[in-house]
């Protein structure tokens, strides 16, 4: 028996499908009038302003992963200022012929960026324990509320370290202002980044970034004061969810907060007015009727338990792994005469395989629930056809019984689960599947990532936003493996789900293709120019 909640968030699902004939419900035009601020300030609250970094971490390519050779570095206002500069910082400032814009570490699509952090700080010499608002523009906190250090200290007993909380929150309209009712996805795939971004910046410290799953989202908007906010209707921040970060070293810390402390920081006075992002909101129905049926309850504690597996090339990059993070962008377009070689895919794929202790699967969001559709176009030594990389043994014989029966099942690699399906030149389908858009078929290889669907949203309906963040690292992990290998990838939301679906030959939703993504060698746009991500602030240096 499905639940109703569970029936509804799949019709939300149904219902924002592109398909040829007709794309998800969205205005249809960019009413440039009302375009939302990207960036929220948080007005009448002291600010902190943030330090750039002089000099970047030191770990090279490997050290995005593993995290042994990354020491622990203290947690201080440099080192949290590095981290947020890493992770959810700018960029660069791009310009063409009069217009400018801002990127920033953590993509977004549309470059919209629904996604914004709140964090929960320990005292520092400069100043008091709080809760505090990440301003990615200024790179300044603002902070909402002050935390007495006794509140403080009951956290670090219960977590038995030192560390500090971050949450992530969504602001729907940023993203529904271009994409109308498919936002709500598009905000997820969104979260599922900046996740992944906050556990590669953690990394780079030598600290680790776990997902705290006990938590429901009630409790996390209290503990952030949304309760006290009142945000202006439909630019109100959503909350995805809220990590501990520390230094590495501690086992098996809590995924959740006792009841004392989640009411000691629901009731602090928290102060501050979420400054209003347009001049006018519309309100896509469906996405906030979806959000309300998927929130999350409060859950018993799970530990997802990861392998330990060596890599399957022993890669390295001449970036270091902060140039990667700092470097990473979205292909426009590519060479379509490019190949990439055998064991550059490998390492890429083999870094979307989730293993212990290696980021950023070890936030321990879930066990794998996606898998990788492969239009492989590009590769040295890899006949050009459609291949399937499974994330999670377990469910290749499902996969396989429910799938075109024509299709081959060869195994590609002894130890390595990349199958060939059919061979063949996929360029076409690629980009036909891909909302017609040339970067799926001119690129090295590009992707649909299949997840597990039905299933887990019928069990947990609050997990289909889960399928998402997941998808959005394993995008994540591609963008900075195509980087450290001197690519480049895209993410792409937009698809034609159904045809996707045919190709593999699934008559139900079991398994849904939630994202694509495409990698190759870039073409760059010669009409843009490139600034430094903090020439507009005064007195800012930023890393040369
Ligand atoms: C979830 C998601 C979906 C995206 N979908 C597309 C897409 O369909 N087509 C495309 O060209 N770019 C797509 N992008 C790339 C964004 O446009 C890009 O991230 C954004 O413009 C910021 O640029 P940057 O990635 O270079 O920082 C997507 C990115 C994300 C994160």
């Amino acid at each position: 028996m499905i639940s109703e909640k569970a029936e509804e968030i799949i019709n939300y699902h149904e219902a924002t499908k592109h398909h040829f004939e007709q794309y998800a419900r969205s205005p249809g035009y960019m009413d440039w009038q009302n375009q939302p601020n990207p960036f929220r300030s948080y007005t009448e609250v002291p600010v902190l302003r943030l330090p750039l970094l002089k000099a970047d971490p030191p770990a090279a390519y490997r050290g995005l992963y593993e995290r042994q050779d990354n020491l622990p570095q203290p947690i201080i206002l440099e080192t949290l200022a590095g981290f947020l500069e890493l992770s959810l910082g700018l960029s660069a400032w791009k310009a063409v012929s009069g217009s400018r814009w801002s990127l920033r570490i953590n993509p977004s699509s549309g470059n919209l960026h629904p996604t914004e952090a709140h964090l929960i700080l320990p005292p520092m010499a400069s100043h008091p324990g709080g809760v505090y608002h990440y301003n990615a523009l200024g790179h300044l906190l603002e902070r909402r509320a002050e935390i007495h250090s006794d509140i403080w200290q009951r956290i670090v007993s219960h977590f038995g370290t030192d560390g500090f909380l971050i949450a992530i929150n969504s602001i729907f309209w940023r993203e529904s202002w271009k994409y109308g009712e498919r936002a709500f996805r598009y905000c997820n795939h969104d979260a599922g980044h900046a996740l992944a971004c906050l556990s590669f910046a953690a990394n780079l410290y030598g600290w680790k970034c776990v997902f705290l799953n006990e938590l429901s989202d009630e409790e996390i908007e209290a503990i952030l004061g949304f309760e006290q906010i009142r945000f202006r209707k439909l630019e109100e921040e959503h909350t995805d969810c809220i990590c501990f970060i520390y230094p590495r070293g501690t086992a098996d810390t809590p995924r959740g907060l006792p009841d004392p402390i989640i009411a000691d920081l629901a009731n602090l006075a928290f102060k501050g007015e979420a400054e209003i992002l347009s001049q006018k909101c519309i309100d896509w129905e469906i996405i906030y009727q979806t959000a309300r049926l998927a929130k999350k309850p409060s859950t018993a504690k799970t530990r997802v338990e990861l392998q330990n597996r060596n890599w399957l090339v022993d890669a390295s990059s001449p970036l270091s792994a902060a140039e990667i993070v700092r470097n990473r962008r979205s292909a426009i377009a590519f060479d379509d005469s490019g190949f990439i070689t055998g064991s550059q895919f490998f390492s890429m794929l083999d870094k979307t395989l989730p293993r212990r202790d290696i980021a950023p699967f070890d936030v321990e969001l879930t066990e794998p629930l996606t898998h990788l559709l492969l239009f492989v176009h590009n590769v040295d030594d890899l006949t050009p056809g459609l291949y399937f990389f499974v994330r999670k043994n377990a469910d290749l014989s499902e996969i396989k019984g429910i799938s075109r029966s024509d299709y081959q099942w060869a195994p590609v690699e002894t130890n390595f689960p990349l199958y060939l399906l059919a061979e063949g030149n996929y360029r076409q389908q690629a980009m036909m599947v891909s909302c017609h858009q040339d970067i799926a078929g001119s690129s090295a290889f590009s992707l649909g990532m299949i997840a597990k669907f039905r299933d887990v949203v019928t069990a947990d309906p609050h997990r289909y936003r889960h399928l998402f963040w997941e998808t959005g690292m394993i995008g994540q992990v591609l963008y900075l493996e195509a980087e450290a290998h001197g690519l480049r990838g895209t993410g792409i939301g937009c698809f034609f789900d159904d045809a996707v679906h045919e190709i593999m030959g699934f008559s139900d939703n079991r398994y849904q293709s939630l994202y694509h993504f495409t990698v190759g060698k870039p073409i760059e746009d010669p009409r843009l120019t490139t600034y430094p991500p903090y020439n507009h602030l005064p007195n800012h240096k930023s890393v040369p």
